[in-house]
């Protein structure tokens, strides 16, 4: 009988022994301030140095591809051909003195795309009934002329140069007339113009 029980103790304990010796041992993380955990910390502020400059990278990227490839910024501001509508041929006074009109189109470059934004503006005239447009920009150093109605003429006030109102230079330091632009009639009523800016400071129209 006491054999017996000798013999059971023996086998729970070479049990107990057995699953001991299996037992996986407990992975504890790396205490805070050991030389594990600051390599772990090493190692993920390099992956997200690398994530960030990928990231970093492929922004522009994409967006020079997308520009490179996307018909729509290849288009000219405003329509296809590069003219504007800016008015009806109504709205333009019947007395031959012109009148400012904004140019609004849609504007889009590599980034981004505006709707309905303001490119600039215009003098439009009616000479026998046809209309004519100046650019309002000065060809000098590009400050804004004024349409003086008491004078009957343009005036720039950055230098004091002097335009009829057909836009030719009457005095001043002008280097050129005022920037003339194409316009065509469509639809019967709609004026349509090219707008395009010039460099100032030539005596020659050079676009920009
Ligand atoms: S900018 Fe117009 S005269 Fe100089």
């Amino acid at each position: 009988m006491e054999n017996q029980e000798e013999n059971q103790i023996e086998s729970f304990d070479s049990a107990a022994g057995e699953s001991v010796g299996q037992a996986e041992e407990p992975v504890n993380p790396p205490e805070p301030g050991t030389p594990e955990s600051a390599g772990e910390r090493r190692g993920f502020i390099k992956f997200l140095c690398a994530f960030i400059g990928t990231l970093i990278s492929a922004v522009p990227f994409g967006a020079g591809v997308w520009s490179y490839f996307d018909p729509l910024a290849k288009r000219n501001k405003g329509g296809g051909d590069g003219f504007v509508m800016v008015t009806t041929l109504d709205a333009i006074p019947a007395d031959g003195s012109p009148a400012k009109f904004s140019v609004v189109a849609d504007k889009v470059d590599a980034w981004n795309r505006f709707s309905n934004v303001s490119i600039g503006a215009v003098y439009l005239r009616l000479v026998d009934g046809v209309p004519k447009a100046l650019h309002t920009v000065c060809p000098h150093l590009g400050c804004f002329v004024d349409y003086r109605p008491g004078n009957k003429d343009f005036f720039c006030p950055c230098h004091n140069s002097n335009f009829k109102l057909d836009g030719s230079l009457a005095v001043g330091v002008s280097p050129r007339r005022m920037d003339p632009l194409d316009i065509q009639i469509r639809n019967k009523t709609e004026v349509w113009v090219k707008f395009q800016n010039f460099q100032p400071g030539h005596s020659d129209r050079v676009p920009v």
